[in-house]
């Protein structure tokens, strides 16, 4: 079987899919940016499934579906909202009527509707067989709210991100707009994250959580040289791959 693994690395595969690492945690834990540059590493595929709810999300908008709408919204509806999701060698490109999305994914009205999007049970049900179908093979890295509960309860091994308010906030802003926040945009921000963080963790629907058996890392004090080279130690530790880290 055809290997993506770097040079230095031995991984011995299952029988049916080589293995399946899952990172959740709140907003601005570090997860997306950290689990790209471990899939990068292992030669892995990464999934960011926050950015399939912000694509839904960006694709009502566009459509102007009006939000009381959004309840009832059936998986025939979903399929016509025309989000096509394609998995290439290490990615996963997110399509909307034949346009890749990139930044709209992080605009202001997505970010600030999307927990509504991902509270709805048809949009979780109609998103799990997509995330699956992304994983089936194995040799990725997945991250979000309920990757190793829901979507990949059977990953070798799971993660799960902590890291205090303000600096998940700080993170944030500084990923959005490449420079350091004012006091006030801090303040701002933190209070946003932390309604979201409300909004996950209590809707009913696959709610965030820390998956059983997860590894609690928490990256407030973390360069994010250290994080990724802390979880690939881990990964290497808890499981068949051998190598350099
Ligand atoms: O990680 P993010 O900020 O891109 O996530 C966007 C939203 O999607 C956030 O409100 C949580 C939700 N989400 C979810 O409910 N389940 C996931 N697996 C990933 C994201």
């Amino acid at each position: 079987m055809a290997r993506s693994v770097p040079s230095g690395w031995n991984v011995s595969e299952g029988p049916t899919r080589g293995l399946v690492i899952t990172l959740d945690g709140p907003a601005g834990s570090g997860k997306t940016t950290t689990a790209k540059a471990v899939a990068k590493r292992l030669g892995f595929r990464h999934l960011d499934s926050g950015a399939l709810y912000r694509a839904l999300t960006f694709a009502l908008l566009q459509k102007g579906v009006p939000e009381e709408e959004w309840e009832g919204l059936g998986s025939e509806q979903l399929s016509e909202l025309k989000i096509e999701v394609d998995a290439d060698g290490d990615g996963v490109n997110i399509h909307f009527d034949g346009v890749l999305l990139t930044m709209e994914l992080r605009s202001p009205e997505v970010t600030g509707s999307v927990s509504a999007v991902a509270g709805l049970p048809a949009v979780r049900a109609w998103l799990l067989g997509v995330q699956r179908s992304v994983g089936a093979h194995g040799n990725l890295v997945a991250d979000g709210r309920d990757m190793g509960t829901v979507v990949f309860p059977d990953a070798d091994v799971k993660f799960f991100l902590v890291a205090g308010l303000e600096e998940r906030a700080r993170r944030r802003l500084l990923q959005d707009t490449g420079r350091e926040p004012t006091a006030g945009e801090l303040q701002e921000e933190a209070r946003r994250i932390e309604q979201r963080d409300q909004a996950d963790r209590s809707r009913s629907h696959a709610p965030l959580r820390r998956p059983e058996g997860a590894v609690e890392v928490d990256t407030t004090g973390l360069s994010f040289e250290d994080q990724v080279a802390l979880i690939l130690r881990r990964v290497k530790d808890l499981t068949r791959l051998q190598g350099e880290v």
